[in-house]
């Protein structure tokens, strides 16, 4: 460790300031890969610029991939300079975290370790699914077991349940930070008045409110433009988008052979409008002599918000292939094409709003701009 009393003189110690002892007695970070790191959404929270998804990691579900074949995926991401980390309880029935469990090892302190409770984990027991307090404490004992850590970073919501009252979210997710269990909190697939009445709540209240926001958002689905985008920039929530690659629609690889096999063709979700944008997604790629999956990623990383993608990869090859989005910056012109593609109706009260002419706009220098359909 440095000495951080060389060069001081006996009689100036008095004159050292707080950040002389930060700068001189900490270990450099040596961060040695690309990565580059944001701050998730209003928190000091420190994420890498992707998070990995490892509801891969399992055979169980039917879409995931044996212990060897995940290790090697989060070997892989670890070494690309990744730190965050999102899994749920439920995820191949428990095994994601089991996995993961085995994996953190002596890394545990440097990941942002995420993972979620409210899918089912019993059958025919109505209290071992949904957002209650009853489910909430249980399931977050089970993960930490199954994590073999003692505290989860961020504590997913993982969908809204519609039946237990926001006040009892909140207050037990406070509870939870304030027992040091979880750090922080986010929210996933909820809609927007509720992430908002629910942050307003806990701001009110001094509890923790969410710092993260999980949504399905690809060029196959930009609906959570509407609303849920939007509110995320107001109340400075990080969001974390899963699908990005509509579950695999977006990688080319069904324009490019129709009898290709893989999880969008299981799912239903290779139909003709995901081909026709995977088809522009594809153009794209060929003039910037890269693949489409690296585009489609680039075109979430472009998008209006603070954005973590989710990167999801079944394998090592599609890992690598995924982490090359990092290098890649789409103009001006190929995200226009790539939007107009992609558009959806703005719907009410946006298209209204929009055609409205307000010449009076027009002379105001109007920071908050984005906010205007
Ligand atoms: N909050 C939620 O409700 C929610 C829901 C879903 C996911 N998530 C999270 O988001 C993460 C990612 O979501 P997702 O898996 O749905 O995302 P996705 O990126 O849309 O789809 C990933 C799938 O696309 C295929 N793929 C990925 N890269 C490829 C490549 N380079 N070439 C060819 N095929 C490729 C693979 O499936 P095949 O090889 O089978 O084609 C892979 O499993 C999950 O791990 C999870 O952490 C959250």
């Amino acid at each position: 460790m440095a000495d951080p009393w060389k060069g001081v003189s006996k009689g100036a110690w008095h004159l050292l300031t707080p950040w002389h002892f930060l700068v001189t007695s900490t270990p450099s970070l040596e961060l040695e890969s690309d990565m580059h790191y944001r701050l998730l959404g209003k928190s000091g929270l420190r994420v890498s610029e992707l998070a990995l998804g490892a509801m891969t990691f399992g055979p169980e579900s039917g879409i995931g991939v044996d212990k060897d074949e995940s290790r090697r995926v989060f070997d892989a991401f670890r070494e690309a300079g990744g730190n965050f980390i999102d899994t749920a309880n439920v995820y191949s029935a428990g095994t994601s975290e089991t996995y993961l469990g085995e994996f953190l090892g002596t890394d545990r302190d440097r990941i942002v370790l995420a993972t979620k409770y409210t899918g089912a984990t019993r059958r025919r027991d109505v209290n071992a699914v949904g957002n209650s307090r009853k489910n909430m404490m249980e399931s977050v004992h089970a993960s930490l077991r199954r994590l073999k850590t003692d505290y989860i970073d961020l504590y997913w919501v993982h969908a809204r349940d519609y039946l237990t009252p926001i006040e009892e979210v909140m207050r037990g997710l406070d509870d939870l930070v304030r027992q040091g269990k979880v750090l922080y909190v986010g929210v996933s697939d909820t809609p927007a008045w509720v992430v908002s009445q629910a942050n307003t709540l806990a701001e009110l209240r001094g509890w923790s409110p969410f710092i993260g926001l999980q949504i399905r958002y690809s060029l196959v689905d930009r609906t959570v433009e509407r609303e849920l985008l939007p509110m995320a920039r107001a109340f400075d929530i990080g969001v974390t988008p899963w699908g990005i690659l509509g579950g695999g629609v977006l990688t080319g690889k069904y324009n490019k052979d129709a009898e290709a096999e893989g999880r969008a063709r299981m799912r239903g979700q290779v139909n003709e409008r995901a081909l026709a944008i995977g088809g522009e997604v594809l153009r794209v790629a060929e003039e910037l002599g890269t693949t489409a999956s690296r585009v489609a990623i680039a075109w979430v990383r472009q998008g209006p918000a603070v954005i973590v993608p989710l990167v999801g990869a079944r394998t090592l090859a599609q890992l690598e292939e995924n982490l090359g989005c990092l290098e890649l910056t789409l103009s001006d012109e190929q995200k226009a094409r790539l939007d107009a593609a992609s558009a959806i109706e703005p719907g009410f009260p946006h298209d209204m709003l929009s055609r409205q002419s307000d010449e009076r706009r027009r002379l105001i220098d109007n920071h908050r701009s984005w906010m205007t359909p």
